[in-house]
């Protein structure tokens, strides 16, 4: 089989959002077979929390809604190696999008891959400091573009 294809998911701080979309991606590939097809990563283009794990409201929106525990996951900084070695470099916002294009202009933006038309190219709005409210609604927005963001890799990688 090929070598495994590369998957970087970034915020700011890689304790909120990426986190949810590493885990969500993960179990959506799961769900197809495809695991093994891939190597997913999450990290922020600061290192504000380097070292930590996620945020407690990621973790229980994890838990409670997928059954599964991120506890183990730590926050990294996003590096231009990470830029040069990933296939797919998927921000979470424009903000954090327009961060690592001083690195390359090949960055993907999560809610690209929106199903509601009107959101699309919108940011994953930041829940950190928030309810869980926040959160959930985070959950939802990465659990549905992860998906879609698969069937993305799954044309273009031909894993069919
Ligand atoms: P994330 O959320 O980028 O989704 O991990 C944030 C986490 C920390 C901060 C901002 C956003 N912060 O300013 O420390």
């Amino acid at each position: 089989m090929s070598r495994p294809i590369k998957v970087m998911f970034f915020c700011l701080g890689n304790i909120c959002r990426s986190p949810l979309a590493e885990a969500l991606f993960i179990f959506h590939a799961r769900e197809r077979g495809l695991e093994d097809r891939f190597h997913i990563e999450s990290s922020g283009t600061s290192s504000y929390h380097v070292g930590e794990s996620p945020d407690p409201g990621s973790q229980r929106v994890a838990k409670e809604r997928l059954g599964v525990d991120i506890s183990h996951q730590r926050s990294q900084q996003l590096s231009r190696d990470h830029v040069e070695a990933f296939d797919a470099l998927v921000a979470m916002d424009r903000s954090n999008q327009r961060t690592a294009m001083k690195w390359s202009d090949d960055i993907m933006l999560l809610r690209d891959f929106e199903p509601l038309e009107h959101e699309r190219g919108s940011d994953v709005p930041d829940p950190w400091g928030g309810g869980g409210r926040q959160f959930e609604a985070v959950y939802d927005i990465v659990y549905r573009c992860t998906e879609r963001l698969l069937d993305h890799l799954e044309d273009t990688y031909d894993l069919h």
